[in-house]
């Protein structure tokens, strides 16, 4: 469809003597609500003052002598000129989805460059709790999108693998816990003496100098701490890993915090030279109050490290290393201050690449209304909420239909991918709450509805390619005669732009929401056309369903959702 809009706005621009650029002209067509009010409408209202002429008017002088191959009628209403495509082209669009396949919706915006992505990065000791599914799912997708239009990405895990968090770790699994435990029970033994260590430090505040102890060991290098550290890490990679696999997810890089500990001194020093570090009653920072912020923490009184120090020398390791025309951190609202203050600091720091430090916030997640708290141990782990909902999918698929083949995989792709849908729905930074009804329902806007769908179009298809043979030829012939094939081959033609909004928004739900719609204009369809009959398969049909599932298949592929072929 940008290519027709392309032409379409050439063609206004030679009727309109340069008023706007066809690159205006371009971004003011728009899809009426109503298709018989036609398949593309340009507002007249932006010509008037220049041509000096009633809207009215132009968009009737324009309907009159709009010269295009692919409009079948062009007509003015209310200021409005509306075009009506022929049907030829939405057929010529369903051939060119079929022969690209996979490929369809990509663009190459982004070919050359690369893009380091930040997200997920939980810390590692602390729970992974839903609070992270935001980072994680919409820090994927914004890759998947870059992907598709064709940057080279670096998906970063910025695990959160250093600091004092650590000392209380090693103490608490030295007290209270055993190499069995952890062994048997992996990352929820190590959050559970965390939260263990939490209690008694609350009785026993003299058990936080004893952690403080156990991290500084941990900074000079002691062997034994250093030992039990990465052996932490290293389990809680592994669980990690399970719920990425649930997703789809892998990452090129795992460097964590403690990556950049001998990275940090050369930006100090930078800083230092550069007259930016101000003493504030024995800790080091950046005074920022001329841009209306609070000080960037660099250094404390003791001369430790904090997390904006580490993100600095991270940001320009990251640069040397990929030298990327974008670098994204995807994290909760919450930290958007930490991002504008060290971004500025990178700024007056004298980097000129800083404003391709991009932050991209999102909203708290609630479920059933209660905010999550860490620490106190009262939080909802990601994997838990991924089984609960693959357990009652199971339920389900053991209800209506028991004889159903790899049972466990198919409930697992439609649990998780009804939570994540469901989440992807919302606007990234609005708040939302999580209802587990809501997003396992079959008949409402949800991941399920949407992968029922794509695994019906996958059923069309067996059938059909069994009765391919029995088709027949004029059927191929057959114009869409429906306007419920039309609207859907419509619907399909959008991808393209679809995928570009979303990109430029970095907005998940702008594709949940299409591959929404596909559904609904696809469900529509099929209610109305025959596709296979006793007579014969009508193989232009049965080349929309290819289409159909084509690009729900890429849609919902980038909003980390699996699409089993059977349900
Ligand atoms: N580990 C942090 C957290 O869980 C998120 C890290 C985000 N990335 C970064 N480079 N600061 O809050």
């Amino acid at each position: 469809m940008i290519e027709l809009k392309k032409k379409t706005a050439q063609a206004i621009f030679g009727l309109t003597g340069g008023v706007l650029s066809v690159d205006e002209i371009f971004s003011c067509l728009e899809y009426p609500p109503d298709s018989s009010m036609g398949d593309l409408a340009l507002p007249c209202f932006r010509f008037a003052k220049t041509m000096r002429k009633n809207p009215a008017v132009i968009a009737k002088e324009l309907a009159d002598s709009l010269c295009l191959d692919e409009a079948e009628s062009a007509s003015a209403v209310a200021g409005y000129l509306n075009i009506k495509i022929k049907k030829e082209y939405w057929k010529s669009v369903v051939d060119r989805i079929n022969s690209l396949g996979d490929d369809y919706g990509k663009n190459d915006s982004g070919a050359g460059k690369t893009v380091v992505i930040d997200y997920s990065s939980p810390n590692v000791a602390k729970p992974f709790h839903i609070g992270h599914l935001g980072t994680t799912v919409i820090g994927h997708t914004i890759k998947n999108l870059h992907e598709f239009s064709g940057y080279r990405c670096i998906g970063i895990n910025h695990l959160g693998d250093w600091g004092t968090q650590f000392g209380k770790e090693i103490y608490a699994y030295r007290r209270w816990g055993s190499k069995e435990a952890v062994e048997k029970n992996g990352i929820d033994e190590l959050v559970s003496i965390y939260v263990k260590f939490h209690e008694e430090a609350e009785k026993d505040p003299s058990l936080n100098d004893l952690a403080r102890e156990e991290f500084r060991k941990l900074e000079q290098n002691d062997p034994e701490n250093i030992a039990l550290w990465k052996w932490f890490i290293d389990i809680s990679i592994a669980e990690y890993k399970k719920t990425y696999e649930l997703l789809g997810i892998k990452f090129d890089s795992y460097c964590g915090e403690s990556f950049y500990t001998d990275k940090m001194q050369e930006q100090i020093d930078i800083m230092r030279e550069k007259g930016l570090l101000e003493l504030d009653d024995g800790a080091s920072i950046v005074n920022l109050e001329k841009y209306g912020m609070p000080p960037c923490l660099i250094l404390k009184r003791d001369g430790s490290t904090l997390y904006p120090t580490r993100d600095i020398a991270a940001a320009v390791y990251r640069k040397r290393t990929y030298d990327f025309d974008k670098c994204i951190y995807v994290t909760s609202s919450g930290q958007s201050l930490h991002f504008a203050q060290w971004f500025k600091v990178v700024e007056l720091m004298g980097y000129d690449w800083y404003d391709r430090l991009v932050h991209i916030p999102y909203g708290t997640l609630s479920i059933g209304g209660e905010k999550l708290a860490t620490r106190t141990g009262n939080v909802i782990l990601l994997k838990d909420l991924f089984n609960t909902a693959t357990e009652k999918c199971l339920e389900i698929i053991n209800e209506k239909n028991p004889g159903l083949e790899d049972k466990k995989s198919v409930a697992s792709a439609i649990g998780v991918g009804a939570v994540v849908f469901h989440y992807l729905l919302n606007s990234r930074i609005k708040d939302s709450d999580f209802s587990m009804e809501a997003a396992l329902s079959f008949d409402g806007n949800t991941g399920p509805y949407a992968q029922y769908t794509y695994a019906r179009c996958c059923s069309i298809l067996e059938k059909a390619g069994a009765c391919e043979a029995a088709a027949d030829d004029k059927d191929t012939q057959l114009p869409f005669e429906r306007d419920s094939e039309i609207a859907l081959a419509k619907e399909l033609a959008r991808f393209p732009e679809v995928v570009i909004a979303a990109l430029e928004e970095y907005e998940p739900c702008d594709i949940t929401r299409y591959a929404l719609d596909i559904c609904t204009a696809f469900n529509k369809f099929y209610q109305e056309c025959r596709i296979i009959s006793d007579t014969g398969v009508n193989m232009a049909r049965v080349r929309l369903v290819s289409a159909a599932k084509t690009v729900l298949g890429s849609a919902l592929h980038i909003i980390c959702m699996k699409t089993p072929s059977k349900i």
